[in-house]
């Protein structure tokens, strides 16, 4: 029972059965359109021939009187396939003609009527059920005779039988056929459907590398599991970066909040004097904001790298959008000691979050700074910011001339929570480069690290007509 009321819920068996209506009706349409013009068509047919036979009988009367009628009646009953004739005089007995009974009463009236009949040479076995029809004229002759001229009508009858079969028949092969449209196309497309379930409660369960199989075919079921397994792409990279997030949170901020709580303790056990307080209060507050820094750093990467950045994509000039970085981060450049270019062509529309690449720009230029004013020799500590497009792409590059990073740490001084070595001793805590990354991704383009020789050069390579989300 369920099962059947499960079939009659589907969209196969749904559209099956709306085919099969409209297929019958359009049947019952052709059929009913074919069988009303026919008989129109038979009927006018026999009308014009009992017409044209009355004006011949009409002219022999004139000319030969009743005599002559009755000689040419007598004739023509015999003929095979004739028409039906009678000539009766006025006390109603029949005088000519091949028709053996009609109902009472049907030759008072003259005029053209559908009547029921009997052959003259008929086997009448039950004389006053008459079996036969026809249409007939019946016309009154001088002198109280009648004359009566008719067509079988039983070819007429033949026919509505065969359309009936035929609508029938044509009734009944749609039903059919349908039926067997239906069990072929719901038994296959239930089957993709149910797979496609089974494949999801599969992965719901917790097999989320798992994916939907594909036919090959590249029908709909094929986009629709393309799609479910790009959703599932992105669902299981979302669960990574959560993941992700939480594992730094519990173990790179575990260290400095142990090194507060450490300090808060020591100052609390050691300093008798209210400068002591004072000093320990002063630099728990300056490490409470480094972490605070640090949280809100990787909220804002684990946010882009979910795909909702923060406002939306804007066209902007690129040349203007530079300036504006530049302006910020001159003084501080300078205040380093560092010589700050810039250079910035006017007139480049692009498409981006302007919030987003402006931090990223940010990031790059507090890393050239603070890392380029450490040259080593003598030479003095410039940085560079700079635009040009290349085909469809924006490509905004900080250089510097610093130490650089050796070709082996590049890519992973993206990864969050990564200083090297040798910049231990600046202050910062590795997320710099990781938002970079990311919002390099959630634009659709890439960041590169190259060698500037000497020095570092870094590369935000990003669709110019915004291509991420
Ligand atoms: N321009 C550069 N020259 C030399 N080394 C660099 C440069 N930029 C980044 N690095 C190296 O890459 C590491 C990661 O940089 P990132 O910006 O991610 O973190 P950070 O600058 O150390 O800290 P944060 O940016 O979070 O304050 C840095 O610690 C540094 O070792
Ligand atoms: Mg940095």
């Amino acid at each position: 029972m369920t099962a059947l009321s499960r079939l009659f819920r589907t969209t196969s068996f749904r559209l099956a059965a709306a085919f099969i209506l409209v297929f019958a009706l359009n049947g019952f349409f052709v059929i009913g359109y074919i069988a009303y013009n026919t008989r129109v068509l038979i009927n006018s047919q026999h009308v014009e021939m009992i017409d044209a036979e009355i004006a011949g009988l009409a002219e022999q009367y004139r000319v030969g009187g009743l005599r002559r009628l009755v000689g040419v009646i007598d004739h023509r009953s015999r003929r095979p396939g004739a028409s039906l004739y009678l000539v009766t005089d006025p006390t109603g007995r029949n005088i000519a003609g091949n028709v053996g009974a009609l109902p009472p009463g049907l030759l008072d009236e003259p005029g053209a009527r559908q009547t029921a009949y009997e052959r003259l040479d008929a086997p009448t076995d039950k004389p006053d059920e008459l079996r036969q029809h026809a249409v007939v004229r019946v016309f009154v002759l001088p002198g109280g005779f009648r004359m009566l001229v008719g067509r079988d009508i039983a070819e007429r009858e033949q026919f509505r039988d065969i359309i009936a079969g035929a609508f029938r028949w044509s009734v009944l092969m749609t039903v059919l056929l349908g039926v067997a449209a239906w069990y072929f196309v719901s038994s296959r497309v239930l089957k993709r459907i149910d797979a496609v379930a089974e494949e999801s409660r599969h992965i719901m369960v917790g097999d989320l590398a798992g994916r939907i199989g594909l036919a090959g075919t590249g029908d709909e079921f094929d986009r629709l599991a393309e799609s479910l397994n790009a959703m599932l792409d992105r669902i299981e990279q979302l669960l990574r970066g959560l993941t992700e997030v939480s594992d730094n949170i519990a173990h790179d901020l575990k260290t400095p909040l142990t090194r507060l709580r450490n300090r808060v303790e020591g100052a609390l056990r050691n300093a008798p004097s209210e400068e002591g307080y004072r000093a320990a209060l002063e630099a728990t507050i300056a490490e409470s904001d480094e972490l605070i820094r640090t949280f809100n750093a990787l909220l804002m990467i684990a946010r882009v790298e979910a795909g909702s950045p923060d406002g939306a994509m804007t066209d902007l000039d690129i040349g203007t959008m530079l300036a504006d970085v530049a302006e910020l981060y001159e003084p501080v450049a300078e205040e380093a000691g560092v010589e700050f270019v810039v250079e910035a062509p006017a007139g480049i529309v692009v498409r981006l979050n302007r919030e987003l690449v402006g931090q990223a720009l940010a990031n790059l230029i507090d890393n050239a700074v603070k890392y380029a004013a450490e040259t080593g020799d003598d030479r003095k500590p410039r940085v560079e910011l700079a635009a040009c497009t290349d085909g469809g792409r924006i490509l905004l590059t900080v250089s510097d001339n610093g130490p650089g990073i050796p070709e082996a740490d590049r890519t992973r001084v993206l990864d969050r929570f990564v200083r090297l070595e040798q910049s231990r001793t600046k202050p910062g805590s590795g997320l710099g480069l990781s938002l970079v990354a990311a919002v390099a991704h959630s634009h659709g383009g890439e960041i590169r690290l190259e060698d500037n020789a000497p020095g570092l050069r870094v590369v935000l390579d990003l669709p110019a007509s915004g291509g991420g989300s």
